[in-house]
């Protein structure tokens, strides 16, 4: 056999080489086995010496010719094997970015803090402004500037929770000593805000103030230690019982429809003289007497009154020019009205069930 054939050979053992590699891996061992320094055609090429002159041309020319085409030949396929690696990494590891996506949970707003809202929109829509004041407040701000007298159950420690209490024996006896002046207390009603907004701004006043109050009481389905109200106050000259009237109706119209009546039952708070409690027209039954509304056709919806002038003067209002009218309506109570909720308690322990409801 010639060397010719040999090379021949040796082209026939390359193309399968280097066609078979079936990876980059395999590859790179069939250039290092043909081309490599101890390679099969490195080694054709370093015999070239040995080949007999005349034999020499045409052998080497036969020997470059297979290099190139090895080189050529590996190339390619190295580009093919790349592109076939490349295509099933796409089959394998796709992202089908049409698919829906797993939607995070949002939350929403509370029931309470929907109802609040919705009562700001509707004090917002005939002027007032929104007012706030601090949970921890002053028992003169909470109690004494609204005119409650010092002897007033209120401030007793069974009804109000004390955070700094500085009359003399009361932590002995707390539930009989009059809580001064200078205590301290989680407040029992927003009606502080009033106090608080009297102080800081000139009349006209149009303002209600949202806000969490707090009382010991022990939950039950009527009952939370913890709840919202929304105070009202309007100071301004001329302000009379039918302008609260009329600003009453209306904010009970919008919150629980046109068709409602209302009912004004007086009543004794401190702050207000005279006062009143209002009443709503039984949903349900329309005044007709349901289980609903224990059969009398109305429901307690808030308090209200004719801010006392003795309030207007302890936060520096004359009450010889002006007069004003305030109100405190429970935000669970109207929650409760509003959806027949049976168990105030519901709104406290996010259960989720419940809540999504809203
Ligand atoms: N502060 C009263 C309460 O907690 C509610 C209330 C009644 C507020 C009459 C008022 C009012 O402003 O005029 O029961």
């Amino acid at each position: 056999m010639s060397l010719i054939d040999d090379l021949d050979e040796l082209e026939a053992r390359a193309r399968g080489m280097i066609e078979g590699a079936d990876g980059t891996d395999a590859l790179e061992r069939a250039r290092v086995a043909l081309l490599g320094r101890k390679g099969e055609i490195t080694s054709v090429m370093h015999m070239m010496g040995k080949v007999a002159p005349e034999e020499r041309p045409v052998l080497g020319k036969r020997a470059n010719e297979l290099r190139r085409l090895a080189e050529s030949m590996i190339e390619r396929r190295g580009k093919d094997l790349r592109r076939e690696a490349l295509s099933s990494l796409m089959a394998t590891e796709a992202v089908d970015v049409t698919l829906p996506g797993a939607r995070p949970k949002l939350g929403h707003q509370h029931l309470i803090s929907q109802i609040i809202e919705e009562i700001e929109d509707v004090f917002c829509g005939i002027g007032y402004t929104v007012e706030s004041g601090p949970q921890v407040e002053t028992s003169w701000c909470n109690f004494t500037a609204l005119n409650a007298p010092m002897d007033h159950p209120s401030r007793s420690a069974r009804d109000s929770f004390y955070i700094v209490d500085n009359a003399p024996g009361s932590v002995d006896h707390p539930e009989e000593h009059a809580h001064g002046e200078s205590d301290v207390l989680l407040r029992t009603q927003t009606s502080g805000v009033q106090v608080r907004t009297m102080l800081a701004n000139k009349p006209p006043i149009y303002m209600i103030a949202p806000g969490t109050v707090y009382r010991p009481d022990t939950a039950d389905a009527c009952h939370l230690p913890q709840f919202n109200q929304v105070e009202g106050l309007v100071v301004d000259r001329g302000i009379t019982f039918g302008d609260l009237k009329g600003t009453l109706d209306y904010f009970v119209k919008c919150m629980f429809g046109e068709e409602r009546k209302t009912r004004y039952r007086p009543h004794f708070f401190p702050f207000t003289e005279p006062s009143c409690e209002v009443d709503v027209s039984c949903g349900v039954c329309h005044g007709e007497g349901c289980a609903f509304c224990k059969h009398s056709g109305w429901i307690e919806i808030l308090g209200c009154g004719m801010v006392d002038p003795n309030v207007l003067v302890n936060c520096g209002i004359d009450p010889d020019e002006y007069s004003g009218f305030a109100f405190g309506a429970g935000v669970e109570r109207i929650a409760a009205l509003r959806y027949d909720l049976p168990d105030l308690r519901s709104l406290m322990t996010g259960d989720m069930r419940f809540l999504e409801q809203f």
